[in-house]
């Protein structure tokens, strides 16, 4: 399965739903109550799970515009939101790459209420969040970002081999996913020191997921991922990474796997008082 498989996201949907954070979730829900017709920005949309999440919350009518590279996403997006999303508000999906460096003004020309972007930050780099920040600070969008990692994952029963598997795949983060040098885990600390200097509140709160043995298969798909991408990094320790995964899947079939991968979610709310 691909990180950014239709499939993956469908699974991964409702433990993002239950790890998210209510205190920036309440914060921006506040923040907007009087905003009518709210438009909001979507970025990384994938399949519109953060939109289904957030549209019931936020006063109608709603006028989004989802943006995501993969044509297959658009797709699936457009059809589940059009299932699920109550009367009052309307979605529009756009085709587009979000590391082209005019995509984010060309996006933002036009006035917005909100950008939102979930599971998206860490794959972006420094420069690409400070021109975000910089867009934001002239627009005074509210940003609403949530599970973005942030290199804590504890792993019971623990293995010998957890820290340099951890170690590898944060290095992996940081590898450029076409934005250039990947924040990775430490997105929403370079997210939150360039809004530092702005007037305005900012809300964190982690939202972490929590898995247990019930959970199998999303672990299972973690390991295999996990295990992939840590021997992209080191191939030469191949024979180790191949252990792991294999002692780590042999604790989830005996049903004895607990998992906690760390996120972190963020609103900023310009001008609010801090
Ligand atoms: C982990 S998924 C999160 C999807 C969705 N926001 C969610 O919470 O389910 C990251 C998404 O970012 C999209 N993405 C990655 N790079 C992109 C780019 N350069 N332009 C637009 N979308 C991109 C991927 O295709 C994927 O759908």
């Amino acid at each position: 399965m691909s990180r950014f498989s239709a499939s993956w996201l469908a699974l991964r949907e409702a433990y993002d739903h239950r790890a998210t954070a209510t205190a920036p979730l309440f914060a921006i829900r506040a923040a907007l109550a009087d905003r009518r017709p709210l438009r909001a920005l979507d970025l990384g949309a994938g399949s519109g799970a953060a939109i289904r999440l957030l549209a019931p919350l936020l006063p109608k009518p709603q006028e989004w515009l989802a943006v995501e590279c993969d044509p297959a996403l658009v797709a699936e997006g457009r059809r589940r939101c059009a299932e699920s999303l109550p009367a009052g508000v309307r979605v529009r999906w756009k085709g587009d790459d979000l590391a082209r460096t005019d995509t984010l003004s060309r996006l933002l020309h036009r006035p917005v209420d909100l950008v939102s972007a979930s599971a998206l930050l860490d794959l972006v780099s420094r420069s690409w969040l400070a021109e975000l920040v910089a867009i934001l600070a002239a627009s005074r969008a509210l940003l609403w970002t949530r599970l973005t990692f942030d290199g804590r994952i504890h792993f019971f029963p623990p293995d010998p081999f957890d820290r340099r598997l951890v170690a590898l795949l944060c290095a992996h983060q940081r590898r450029d996913k076409g934005f250039g040098p990947a924040v990775g885990p430490e997105a929403v600390t370079t997210l939150a020191e360039l809004l530092a200097p702005l007037a305005g509140r900012m809300v964190t709160a982690s939202s972490d997921w929590r898995l247990g043995p019930r959970d199998r298969a999303i672990q299972e798909i973690l390991f295999d991922l996990w295990a992939e991408a840590a021997a992209s990094m080191a191939p030469q320790e191949a024979e180790a990474i191949t252990g792991w995964r294999h002692r780590r899947l042999t604790h989830l079939r005996a049903g004895r796997s607990h998992l906690t991968v760390g996120h972190r979610d963020l609103a900023w709310l310009p001008g609010a008082a801090a």
